[in-house]
């Protein structure tokens, strides 16, 4: 029987790559860049199965250049909103994804940037690094005490509610918001109910776990960042058009709030030369929330199976929740 023939648009970790290899036809993006949009649509054309990353624009025409016989879109990734959903819906084609492997590995890097921010890490480092460590001083680079703090989580689905574990055992409040969740729900994953804006204004910590929706785009914008408090921490590890950048990197020049600790911005990548970047309360990290090796093998060998199931005609073991 002819093997399908499939589009995997990086090198993904063996633990995946290896299974797509072995039962289909495969042709692997060699380069550290991703293919240029163009370079993709033509890489596709007559594929039975495409195999993507988030940095991958995935529309409709694409899955048209492609053909008819695309049946099956996979993403190694958790969040989809580089793909058209609803396009892939309008031609009958499933959308795979990665949940649940990556929420330990998510949350603990969301976590470590709220300890970076609130303890001063980065400038930490760099202080020594400037040879201004001379002594020890009463009243330098002093931070935030977590213990008794407010953590206000925005989204707590999966990767929220294990940053409300994490939260717990530092002795923290923890307050969230949740447009799916009713208050019963909220309570039951550890944090108290409350309205963005009151999270927005009692937290000493923000720390966002939504997904990138038109409704959550620039969620965190001027009058958000206004509304906090000047000694709090934001922490996004989700997508980095949630918060409008350009109103950070103004508040945090204004002292609106004390620290931005990112693992995702708008634009991705940021520039090296980006203003925001020489501010000193911000702690920036290239989106490597889910970078562990062991998350990124089980990512992978999701991937492969939703991939392969999707080429058998087989339900997704893991597609996109339908609206
Ligand atoms: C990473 O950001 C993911 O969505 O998996």
């Amino acid at each position: 029987m002819k093997r399908p023939r499939v589009f995997v648009s990086r090198v993904i970790p063996a633990a995946g790559l290896v299974k797509v290899q072995a039962a289909c036809e495969t042709e692997v993006w060699p380069e550290r860049l991703p293919p240029p949009y163009d370079v993709l649509r033509e890489k596709v054309r007559g594929v039975d199965g495409l195999l993507c990353l988030l940095t991958d624009r995935i529309d409709g025409e694409l899955m048209d250049a492609a053909g008819p016989q695309l049946r099956v879109i996979s993403q190694i990734a958790v969040g989809y909103d580089n793909i058209d959903l609803a396009a892939a819906r309008q031609r009958g084609i499933p959308v795979g994804h990665t949940p649940g492997v990556l929420t330990e590995a998510t949350a603990d890097l969301a976590f470590t940037l709220l300890l970076a921010g609130a303890r001063r890490i980065v400038e930490g480092v760099q202080y020594i690094r400037d040879g201004k460590w001379d002594t020890w001083e009463p009243e330098t680079l002093l931070g935030a005490d977590l213990s008794g703090a407010t953590l206000g989580i925005i989204g707590l689905g999966r990767i929220g509610q294990a940053m409300a574990q994490r939260a717990g055992g530092f002795n923290l409040r923890i307050i969230a918001c949740d447009p799916v969740l009713s208050d019963e729900e909220i309570r039951g994953r550890g944090a108290e109910p409350v309205e963005l804006e009151d999270l927005l204004r009692q937290s000493d910590f923000v720390s966002v776990h939504t997904p990138l929706t038109p409704e959550t785009r620039h969620l965190i914008n001027a009058d958000a960042l206004a509304a906090m408090k000047p000694t709090a921490v934001l922490v996004n590890s989700a997508r980095g058009p949630i918060v409008d950048l350009v109103a950070l990197e103004a508040a945090l020049r204004q002292g609106q709030i004390a620290h931005a600790a990112l693992d995702v911005t708008d634009p991705e990548p940021i520039a090296a030369d980006h203003p925001i970047l020489s501010l000193p309360n911000v702690t920036i990290v290239p989106h490597i929330g889910s970078a562990s090796v062991r998350t990124r093998d089980q990512m992978a060998g999701i991937a492969a199976n939703n991939l392969l199931a999707g080429l058998r005609g087989e339900p997704l073991p893991h597609a996109v929740p339908a609206d």
